[in-house]
């Protein structure tokens, strides 16, 4: 798709029934996001949610899933610890789940986890620039690299990346000319999240591009819908319809 210059869409999913909808609508790449622990969860982080339930998301996603290529993170400290670790978790997820491959958050830092996983026969996906699983590190979710010395690590370990064999890299937060500094340098696709227009394909959270989330307003983010106030009119309709004894009518009994 790069090489034609066809820009990749790629959404989260979490659950079967978003997952058949988001297939159904032609997005390229479903992400299993650990965007979970704070979506589904309702953690602050990414960091708690475990290797068992990313998979359960992912198995759910998975069965309605037709068409698009399915690729699940690996969670906070599955991975990091060494290239083992790395490898028995990304097969875990690849076996118990079905999807087709793995996203890690990281440059060199992680690099023989990632050659040992694809060694292995498993796609990875890179992220990186704002990587959420570090956040105690960074401090806050402000945009990366900004400053000279962090631009240049991030274009040498989107190069390590691809030398490694990546698939395709994340690109979160980061100034868009640098973004497309990068996309241009290297031949596999850089998908953007706030990395703006210049990059090969863009990623959005299904929930905020749907407008279930009010609090989470950054810059990149379009909303499509406003389904938090439409669920919220029409859920209070339900209730009410009880409560007045409009619901069920005559033709919604047995
Ligand atoms: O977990 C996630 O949803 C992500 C996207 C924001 C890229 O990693």
């Amino acid at each position: 798709m790069k090489e034609n210059d066809e820009k990749i869409s790629m959404l989260t999913s979490y659950d079967f029934t978003t997952a058949g909808i988001v297939d159904k609508s032609g997005i390229d790449i479903i992400l299993v996001g650990d965007s979970a622990s704070n979506v589904m969860a309702g953690h602050e982080t990414t960091l708690p949610i475990t290797l068992d339930e990313m998979i359960y998301h992912a198995s759910s996603v998975i069965r309605a899933v037709k068409r698009a290529l399915v690729v699940v993170d690996l969670p906070f400290g599955t991975y990091q610890s060494d290239s083992q670790a790395a490898l028995e978790s990304a097969i875990r997820i690849m076996k118990e789940s079905g999807s087709h491959a793995v996203k890690l958050e990281g440059g060199k830092e992680i690099k023989d986890s990632i050659k040992r996983i694809i060694k292995a026969g498993i796609p990875v996906m890179g992220h990186l620039g704002l990587t959420p699983q570090s956040i105690y590190k960074f401090g806050t979710y402000t945009v990366r690299a900004k400053e000279k010395k962090e631009a240049e690590q991030l274009v040498k370990d989107a190069i390590l990346l691809e030398k490694t064999g990546c698939f395709a890299i994340v690109l979160e937060k980061v100034p868009s000319k640098l973004a497309k500094k990068i996309a241009k340098e290297i031949k596999i696709p850089i998908i953007g999240i706030g990395a703006g227009s210049g990059v090969d394909g863009q990623v959005l959270v299904l929930h905020d591009m749907l407008g279930m989330t009010k609090e989470f307003n950054p810059r990149f983010l379009r909303r499509y819908m406003n389904l938090h106030d439409d669920m919220i009119t029409a859920i209070s309709s339900f209730s009410k319809d009880i409560k007045t004894g409009n619901f069920p009518n005559e033709k919604e009994q047995y």
